[in-house]
């Protein structure tokens, strides 16, 4: 696994908080139905997570390094400074708010609106983290600096939870987004058609078999492909569609992606006047557990022959 860096811990905890900040959403639209539990936990997740650690590697460390590195002190990071300031008010204010909510049995009626305004300024703030500061910092530091940085975050963490913090919190995060469905599956919005016609767009061709070596799909159906396919391989085994000769190559791709020795394979093969680059990946669940490998085919003739860049459409 590729090591990570600096900007990899920060993102990451960005994409901690954010599903948190989806999550207290759901629970604020259910207005006076909300599970105050649950509420409770996110907020304090967002505080000591969100504000008590992530902020603080800001704040302590990336941007006071930033500015020793030449990063200009006015503009983007003062910016950044005052909406943490806002953040922390919001939180006070809306568990002031639960508190109230607990004692009373009553929700304070600003509290939705309060809900959306914090989510709405930390989203914001995060995207401008991610794609305008972080890009722009990047210049200012070398790999050096970046080393620095990791270690200088993996202490805060360290203080705070006696180990690095991301995966008990990866692991608090996902268990209450199993509790209270809040994983957002961007997916399902979209309907299957667009799905299908999304895979088909790609300039390549797709092929799926599912862990028991079973073919299940495969794109462009209706269009000419470079390896022809026909609806009767479906439900077949992939070995009962493969030539004879190549079996045992399919053969031992699979059983090393089912025992975790691989995730890939790749080969490339002249066809005709094409140049033919065949790649396979596995498809496994958040836990690893194998489901299944993607075949994809495309002719890479047309890159092969790129030069120079190109910018403008
Ligand atoms: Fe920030
Ligand atoms: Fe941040």
């Amino acid at each position: 696994m590729e090591s990570q860096t600096y900007l990899d811990h920060l993102i990451n905890d960005h994409s901690l908080i954010e599903r948190a900040l989806i999550m207290l959403e759901k629970q604020a639209n259910k207005r006076e139905d909300i599970y105050i539990s649950l509420a409770f936990t996110l907020i304090d997740f967002l505080e000591v997570y969100g504000d008590s650690c992530h902020n603080r590697k800001e704040e302590e460390k990336y941007f006071p390094y930033l500015l020793k590195k030449g990063f200009p002190p006015m503009g983007p990071i003062r910016v950044m400074l005052e909406e943490h300031d806002g953040e922390r008010k919001y939180l006070a204010e809306l568990k002031q708010m639960l508190i109230e909510k607990e004692q009373t049995g009553i929700l304070n009626e600003n509290f939705h609106n309060l809900v959306i305004d914090y989510v709405n300024l930390t989203k914001n703030h995060i995207w401008k983290e991610n794609d305008i500061l972080y890009p722009m910092g990047k210049k200012f530091l070398n790999q050096q600096d970046g080393e620095y940085l990791q270690k200088e975050f993996e202490e805060i963490s360290f203080e705070i939870y006696k180990d690095n913090g991301y995966q008990r919190n990866l692991r608090l995060i996902s268990t209450l987004e199993k509790q209270a469905g809040g994983r957002v599956n961007m997916l399902e919005v979209l309907p299957y058609e667009v799905i299908q016609n999304m895979l088909d767009a790609l300039p390549v061709e797709l092929s799926f078999v599912d862990e028991n070596d079973i073919v299940r799909y495969y794109s462009k159906q209706d269009e000419k492909k470079i390896f022809t396919r026909s609806l009767s391989v479906i439900g077949r085994t992939v070995q009962q569609c493969h030539p004879q000769k190549s079996v045992h190559l399919v053969n031992q791709i699979l059983s090393e992606m089912k025992d975790n020795q691989r995730d890939n394979a790749e080969f490339w093969i002249n066809f005709g006047d094409k140049f033919i680059y065949i790649s396979y990946f596995a498809v496994r669940d958040k836990l690893g557990k194998y489901q299944g490998c993607i075949e994809m085919v495309q002719d890479i003739k047309p890159y092969r022959e790129l030069q120079g860049e190109k910018r403008l459409i």
